[in-house]
Formats: C-alpha cells, sequence, structure tokens
C-alpha cells in the first residue's frame, strides 16, 4: 500500500495559504489536518506546500521548489484562490507538466468544470439532458432572450454555491432584470440563467479513473421549502425559505434553509431511478474526463432528471457528503483517503 512503504520520501499537501474566513475556504484545511492525521497513523509525517499568488506570477520558481523536493506525490487540496478559481487547473497543469502524481482531477476537467457554461455545452454534445440556459455577460445579453420562467441565476465561475442567494429564482422580467444587473458587479466573468428546475435533488458520490464506481447517493427533498415559500412569498427576504441550496443553506449550521436542506445521505431511491443516476453519473464524468473522487448533482423536473454539476475534487472532510456516502458503503475515513492516493499514482 502507498501509504506504508517509501516512508523516507517526502509527500506533500498542497493548499492555498490565505487569509479568509469564508467557510468553504476554511474547511481545506480542516481536511488537511484529517488527512495529516491518517499518514501520521501510519507513521508518515507529510509536509505542507502553501500556494500564493504570487507563486503563479514566476510558475518557473514554483516548478523548481516542487521539483526540488521532488515529493512521491502531492494530495492536491488547493482549490484555487477566492478572487482566482481558476488558478486550481493551472496548479495542476504545473504538476502535468513535471510529471509528479497528484490526487484528484487533471488539469482539463479542472478548467472545464469551473466554466459552468463550458461543461453543460461538453454535457449537451454528449446527449446528456442539462437545463435549458444561456450564458450572460451584460444586459444587452438578456434583452434579446426570450425566457420561460422561473428561471435561476448562478455565477458561471464559481463554486460552493458562492454567488447563490435567496433572490437568485427569478419570476418575471423585472425580477431577472434587477438580480443580473445585480450580480454582474461582483461575477463580471458572467453568469448563467437557467430554467429552474423545482423538483429534487440528487448528488452523486464517485471514485475511480476510469472505471467509475459510484459510492452512493443523497438526496434533498424541497417540498418543505416549497411549502414554506408559498406561504411566506410576502416575508423578509433573508429569511425566507427557498427550494435551492444557497451559499447559507450549504455552509451556515444556523440558517433556516440549511436545516430545511440536509440531504438524505439513505435515500429511498426506486430501482430506475437509482440505475438512471448511476449511467448519467459515469456518462458525465467520462464526458469531462473526471479521475479520482468527484461528484455529479442532479435535479428532477417532472419527472426527468438533469445534471446541473460536475464537481471534481469536492470536499472530503471527514463529515463531508462525498465521506457520508462512502461510510454508508463501509469505508472509513482512512480507506477513502488510501484510495485516492492509490488512484494519483495512475495519471
Ligand atoms: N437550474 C437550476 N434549477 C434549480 N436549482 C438549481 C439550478 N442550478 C443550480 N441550482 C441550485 O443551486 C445550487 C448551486 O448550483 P450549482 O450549479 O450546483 O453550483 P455550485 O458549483 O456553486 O455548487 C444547486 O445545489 C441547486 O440547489
Ligand atoms: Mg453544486
Amino acid at each position: 500500500m502507498i501509504l506504508q512503504h517509501r516512508k523516507k520520501s517526502r509527500i506533500l499537501i498542497a493548499i492555498a495559504k490565505e487569509e479568509n474566513k469564508r467557510t468553504d475556504i476554511t474547511a481545506v484545511s480542516r481536511c488537511k489536518n484529517s488527512i495529516e492525521k491518517v499518514f501520521l497513523k501510519k507513521g508518515i509525517k507529510p509536509e505542507t506546500l502553501f500556494l500564493q499568488q504570487k507563486d503563479f506570477k514566476n510558475t518557473e520558481s514554483l516548478k523548481a521548489r516542487i521539483s526540488d523536493i521532488n515529493p512521491l506525490y502531492i494530495v492536491n487540496l488547493f482549490e484555487g484562490f477566492s478572487n482566482f478559481p481558476q488558478q486550481e487547473a493551472d496548479f495542476v497543469r504545473l504538476l502535468e507538466d513535471l510529471k509528479i502524481p497528484f490526487t484528484g482531477n487533471g488539469s482539463l476537467t479542472l478548467l472545464n468544470c469551473l466554466d459552468k457554461m463550458r461543461t453543460k455545452n461538453i454535457l449537451k454534445k454528449n446527449n446528456l439532458p442539462v437545463a435549458p440556459g444561456f450564458f450572460v455577460r451584460n444586459m444587452k445579453q438578456v434583452k434579446t432572450r426570450r425566457v420561460n420562467f422561473p428561471l435561476f441565476i448562478k455565477p458561471c465561475r464559481e463554486d460552493g454555491s458562492w454567488g447563490v442567494h435567496n433572490d437568485s429564482v427569478v419570476y418575471d422580467r423585472k425580477e431577472l432584470f434587477s438580480v443580473i444587473q445585480k450580480r454582474l458587479r461582483f461575477f463580471p466573468q458572467g453568469l448563467l440563467v437557467e430554467e429552474f428546475l423545482p423538483g429534487k435533488e440528487y448528488s452523486a458520490a464517485l471514485i475511480g479513473n476510469s472505471n467509475y464506481k459510484v459510492m452512493g447517493i443523497s438526496e434533498i427533498d424541497y417540498s418543505k421549502c416549497h411549502a414554506l415559500q408559498k406561504h411566506k412569498r410576502s416575508s423578509c427576504k433573508r429569511h425566507k425559505a427557498v427550494p435551492f441550496l444557497t451559499y447559507e443553506a450549504k455552509w451556515n449550521h444556523r440558517a433556516l434553509n440549511y436545516r430545511l436542506t440536509m440531504p438524505d445521505y439513505t435515500p429511498k431511491i426506486n430501482r430506475t431511478l437509482r440505475r438512471n443516476i448511476i449511467s448519467l453519473s459515469k456518462k458525465a464524468a467520462k464526458a469531462l474526463g473526471c479521475r479520482g473522487y468527484f461528484r455529479v448533482d442532479f435535479r428532477e423536473a417532472f419527472g426527468k432528471l438533469f445534471v446541473i454539476d460536475i464537481n471534481p475534487n469536492p470536499d472530503i472532510n471527514n463529515d463531508s457528503g462525498y465521506l457520508r456516502l462512502a461510510y454508508g458503503k463501509g469505508y472509513t475515513y482512512a480507506e477513502i483517503i488510501e484510495k485516492i492516493v492509490q488512484l494519483a499514482n495512475y495519471h
């Protein structure tokens, strides 16, 4: 086993050095600590490779730094920087050039999945079901569009529901214009406007480099949110229940929407639907060239499934959704980390 031999070789855990209190960002350093513990139990002390924005101004010196260490492999927890998520892919590209094994997904997959419009086009080309939608970068692009309400507005190049708020679903042109205008100020790289899919949300956790294995499927049932939303349509926007995962719903344990949208990690899903989710996840992963560990997210609308998001290198904290599904399959935290590390060696 990779975690048990060649103890003298250096193993690096790559992580961003960034002072940011965003919960999705601090989650990464928590993850590093948990993974370190797994290694320490095997008698191996990994080192940390801290990455700063300035490293990307002179990648030759970053390359030299890594080459000098010549690690056996890199456990890649680097997700880019809060204002530069694309550097997640740049870093992996650099490791590919150096031919150093690393955990998780390759640079092209990361690059494509960081851009939701690009992901959507690749999925569409591969005949996978996606929500009808379009990309906007300025108000002119909205004016000429014929659209079916309600619509959902999300940043094209973010993840972790960053930029998804209670007002992300819009019911008429006035709301559409107002939310797009507001959001473009924060996300000038562009937004994705999609038909709103009101049904259940599913997330499939997968592992593997090409022979993918689905470890489990979680489900979010939004019926309580739909009911409360109808009931309280006119109440304070900040505290209303909404039937989708906002940033608050994903990361703020005290938020109303966090409580209302807790995923069920052992849902009763009928056999046909389960088969459908598994088959679509694998096809979507293949289309995007996913490897290592990743999640494929779906939403249902009127009895049909749509792929809404592909998450290469998702959160692998010991309390993350990915791990909860793995525990359901009987794996321990250490076993999953070991599997992820083993897959790194086949890049
Ligand atoms: N077309 C859509 N219809 C309904 N809800 C959506 C749609 N797209 C995204 N969502 C909701 O927004 C959340 C975040 O969107 P997603 O595309 O998964 O981006 P992120 O990369 O930020 O997770 C999803 O978990 C889902 O609840
Ligand atoms: Mg998502």
